[in-house]
């Protein structure tokens, strides 16, 4: 599968997104991660490195996937590795990721049912995926859902239940939903 330039805002917006972003805090997310010494994390959309950082502070290794270069380029300025490729393809063989975190990103994912089949071949059976998205049961993220179509951002939400949904679709089963603020956190293991 190509990795085509539908990417290309977030190459424009890279060297400011931290700017916008970086003050959020993800101590409930982070702990639920559970990041140990030896396991292979990975952030899944994780661009900058915004939210890996904090794993890499407390010890964790994990690496950034993400389609946009620039984003990538940010992530290694905060000696944080990156790799190229698309959810829905991943350069990983199967049962070999500990730990797959998610964080704003699904949404922006073109082709969802894809990629979380790819996500589930590559987990490690216990292994723990996390996927934080803005919750669509509250009518802000409605707003958002709405402001992105009109952007023509080709985003596409789905409420918290259906994203479980689509996981155990694909052998996945949802230990919980946290909801904090506007933010779903799924955690879902193999
Ligand atoms: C809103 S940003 C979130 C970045 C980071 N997770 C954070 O919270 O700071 C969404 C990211 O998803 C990436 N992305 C878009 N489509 C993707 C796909 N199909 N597979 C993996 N990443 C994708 C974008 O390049 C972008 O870096």
């Amino acid at each position: 599968m190509k990795i085509r330039n539908r990417h290309g805002h977030f190459n424009l917006i890279a060297p400011f997104y931290d700017r916008f972003f970086g003050g959020m805090r993800h101590d409930l997310l982070l702990q639920h991660l559970d990041v140990q010494p030896g396991m292979v994390a990975l952030d899944i959309g994780g661009g900058t490195g915004r939210v890996a950082q904090h794993v890499a502070r407390r010890g964790g290794q994990i690496v950034i996937v993400d389609p946009s270069p620039v984003m990538l380029k940010e992530a290694r300025h905060k000696g944080l590795p990156g790799v190229r490729a698309l959810a829905e393809q991943l350069p990983f063989p199967a049962n070999s990721i500990d730990r797959i975190l998610i964080v704003d990103a699904f949404h922006h994912f073109a082709r969802q049912e894809m990629a979380a089949r790819d996500l589930m071949r590559v987990l490690k059976p216990g292994g723990r995926i996390l996927i934080e998205e803005p919750d669509l049961r509250f009518t802000g993220t409605k707003l958002i859902a709405v402001m992105e179509k009109l952007a023509l951002m080709q985003t596409h939400f789905m409420s918290p239940p259906d994203l479980a949904a689509l996981f155990e679709a694909h052998g996945a089963r949802l230990i919980d939903i946290l909801v904090e603020n506007i933010n779903a956190t799924i955690i879902l293991t193999k």
